[in-house]
């Protein structure tokens, strides 16, 4: 273990890009290791266009009181369009240098550590990042805070969606979210009993589908298609379109499962993440360690180069889909 670095007095934490449930648990956990460790703590809110205007809250071990369990996060969010500017950069850094502010932890996903990584290129500002987005799509961790609520928030509902996709002999087209992956399609596909699942990060013709359509329909008299939003055949909408055209006869609706899986309370998992992160983000920064995003790789916590997190890709167990084909014979 390195040295404590001793001048490091002042923590600035911040959520940014989309929530995810068990930042406010994240939070808690960095806040309190924090103060556990002396340290001061300024909270930013509303990702970097917070740090962009200079909105700033200080937090102590109470203020983070009741949190663990709450979805959203009480230090807000955004996606900022200021802080992409060399100007807006500028702003964000000389907030951080008037509040004497030592280093940050930022929760949030790739698009956070980009940012984290150019303020550091540019005005030498110390980050830790923590993986907190549903989308599970970060390299360097095996799970992103907020993931596993995510999938449990979709299989329930698709469970509900079954009960009606059955009462009815309907083929139900469902979306779960996952712009650019399928993470969240595949497991809650595979935990729901999904008859099919469409990911972005494998080529599956209309053909395919429809093929595996009207197999299940000799001995099936209702389906469920789990579709990621960002499939290449397009969305739920469009993939049912698609697939009317083929198979007329079919009874078929749609239902997008949008922003209710970003919210709600954080599974124990999560919380669990949330806190063992939290606390290594602190411990790193007191070592030195900066630059880096803390996840979890097979069990372990690991530390991972922005550069890396943010260029590598995460690659989807897609053997699972082999899997669940099998079981939806
Ligand atoms: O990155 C998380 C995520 O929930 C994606 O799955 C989704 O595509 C996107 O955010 C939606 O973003 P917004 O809330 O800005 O519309």
């Amino acid at each position: 273990m390195n040295e404590e670095d001793r001048s490091f007095k002042h923590l600035g934490v911040f959520t940014s890009g989309g929530d995810s449930p068990g930042m406010n648990a994240t939070l808690r956990a960095v806040v309190r290791s924090a103060v556990y460790r002396g340290l001061r703590v300024t909270g930013i809110l509303g990702g970097y266009d917070g740090m962009v205007q200079d909105k700033t809250i200080p937090l102590g071990a109470r203020d983070v009181s009741n949190i663990i369990q709450r979805g959203g996060t009480i230090l807000r969010t955004a996606r900022s369009e200021a802080f992409r500017t060399v100007e807006g950069r500028k702003a964000a850094a000389a907030t951080l240098a008037r509040h004497g502010i030592d280093g940050l932890v930022a929760i949030g996903g790739d698009g956070t550590f980009t940012g984290a990584n150019i303020l550091s290129k540019e005005h030498g500002v110390r980050t830790i990042g923590l993986p907190g987005t549903i989308d599970n799509d970060l390299w360097g961790t095996d799970f992103t805070i907020g993931y596993d609520t995510a999938v449990n928030t979709a299989v329930e509902a698709i469970d509900k969606i079954r009960d009606t996709a059955s009462s009815h002999d309907r083929l139900f087209f469902v979306e779960v979210m996952g712009r650019d992956t399928g993470f969240i399609a595949l497991a809650s596909g595979l935990a729901s009993g999904a008859e099919y699942v469409m990911v972005p990060e494998q080529l599956q013709s209309l053909d395919e589908l429809v093929k595996a359509l009207t197999d299940a329909s000799v001995t099936k008299s209702s389906s469920i298609v789990v579709v990621a939003e960002g499939d290449e055949e397009g969305g739920a909408f469009e993939i049912a379109r698609k697939t009317r055209e083929q198979i007329p006869n079919a009874d078929i609706r749609v239902s997008v499962l949008g922003h209710l899986q970003r919210g709600g309370s954080p599974s124990a998992n999560d919380r669990i993440l949330a806190s063992r992160l939290g606390v290594a983000a602190v411990e790193a920064l007191l070592e030195g360690r900066f630059d880096q995003m803390a996840g979890i790789v097979n069990g372990n916590i690991r530390f991972t180069p922005f550069s890396e997190a943010i260029g590598k890709r995460k690659e989807l167990n897609t053997d699972m889909l082999r899997i669940l084909a099998i079981l939806a014979t």
